[in-house]
């Protein structure tokens, strides 16, 4: 049984199936695999009434996983949809919001793509651009992404991150989500390297649509992402795909073919079909009622406790400048000199250490299994190589 508590170190490594010579800091590339997860996925697939997609408990299925996942926001499961991707729900996001030629959609420079080519299609359709938040040295995120708002009056649309993830440095949303809403621009929200691991603040973003994976801090499958929509666009967005999961079945299937197309309540409109097979609505399901339990907001203050132990490390190790400043809770970096990357990363793999390595910073995302005084490890791995 999952326990409750995220704090009780000695019982958390167990949930997890890791190799016991493997510290996995990489949880913002894919969660590590929690025991019940894994059990549910085979269980999904050898019971012979849930394998099949359209079984018995399907229709049921689905609405119970959504509401879940609701409970991550507002707890309103009409505003929730199921989608394959982030690129999948930002594309979703793209076409809806309104922009226009000669308008700007507003990115952070190195943001990642799924973030960034559906955003690149919709400005080469009605000839709009985008402008990228640089940061200068020293400057954080959220007062780079204000700074390039006031030089570009013709921002129609945000779309961000809470946390950056290349090293999870940290943005404001709440000032940004301000100064955007002043000049009536639309804030689109890529979660998937924060949603399940830090708090969401709907009421304080006011966004039109939140997207982010199920795989990463959510701890589920591959193949299942979460899109929520605004109430605006719960009434009137158009859905990427018209299939038949997101309209009324009863409509649809008149014998001349020509029933009427009644999207289905709220934002199930923007499911996409092919989703939510039994295996993967099981894996959401054991992933979202464990880190339910827990409780997001103690998953970030312990995740915190491990990411303020690495910084610690590399106070003690000499190694402060190369800390990531204003990190989230669960996610930092290291910034290495670029000519010793490559014998860091090397040692890093041979210490049995999985993390990853983007423009020279070793990004460390540490989940409830790791031990706090195993977060000494990478910082003593490093400071030998450098
Ligand atoms: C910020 C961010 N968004 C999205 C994704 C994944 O996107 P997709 O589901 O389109 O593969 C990642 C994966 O690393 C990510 O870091």
């Amino acid at each position: 049984m999952p326990i409750q508590s995220a704090s009780d170190q000695t019982s958390l490594r167990g949930l997890f199936a890791l190799p016991d010579d493997m510290l996995y800091l990489d949880s913002a590339a894919h969660g590590p695999p929690l025991k019940t997860v894994r059990a549910a996925a085979q269980a999904a697939l050898q019971d012979s009434t849930t394998s099949w997609l359209g079984g018995i408990h399907w229709r049921a299925d689905v609405e119970r996983v959504r509401a879940l996942a609701a409970r991550l926001f507002d707890n309103d499961a009409d505003a929730i949809a199921m989608v394959p991707s982030a690129a999948y729900g930002l594309s979703v996001a793209a076409r809806n919001v309104p922009l226009q030629a000669k308008q700007a959609v507003l990115l952070l420079e190195g943001q990642f793509p799924s973030n960034l080519l559906p955003w690149r299609m919709r400005c080469a359709e009605v000839g709009a651009s985008l402008v990228f938040a640089r940061r200068h040295a020293g400057q954080d995120w959220t007062s780079a992404v204000l700074d390039t708002l006031d030089a570009h009056p013709d921002v129609a649309v945000l779309a961000l991150p809470q946390a950056h993830w290349r090293d999870g440095s940290l943005l404001d949303l709440a000032r940004i989500s301000d100064q955007a809403r002043a000049r009536g621009a639309s804030l689109v929200l890529d979660l998937s390297q924060s949603l399940g691991a830090m708090p969401v603040e709907l009421d304080a973003w006011r966004p039109d649509f939140v997207i982010a994976v199920g795989y990463k801090w959510l701890l589920g499958g591959y193949g299942m992402a979460w899109l929520w929509a605004a109430p605006r666009w719960r009434e009137h967005g158009q859905p990427l795909e018209h299939g038949w999961m997101a309209n009324d079945r009863d409509a649809l299937w008149q014998a001349d073919s020509r029933g009427d197309v009644l999207p289905l309540a709220g934002a199930r409109r923007f499911d996409a079909d092919g989703v939510c097979d039994a295996m993967r609505l099981a894996m959401a399901e054991a992933a979202l009622r464990q880190v339910l339990a827990w409780g997001i907001a103690d998953i970030a203050a312990q995740l915190q406790r491990r990411t303020v132990a690495l910084d610690d490390a590399l106070e003690r190790n000499g190694l402060s400048a190369l800390r990531t400043h204003h990190h989230a809770p669960h996610i930092c970096g290291v910034q290495l000199p670029p000519q010793r990357a490559e014998a860091v990363k090397r040692a890093l793999s041979e210490a049995g250490i999985v993390s990853t390595m983007r423009n020279n910073c070793v990004r460390i995302a540490p989940h409830l299994h790791v031990d706090i005084t195993e977060m000494a490890r990478p910082i003593e791995v490093i400071a030998k190589a450098l």
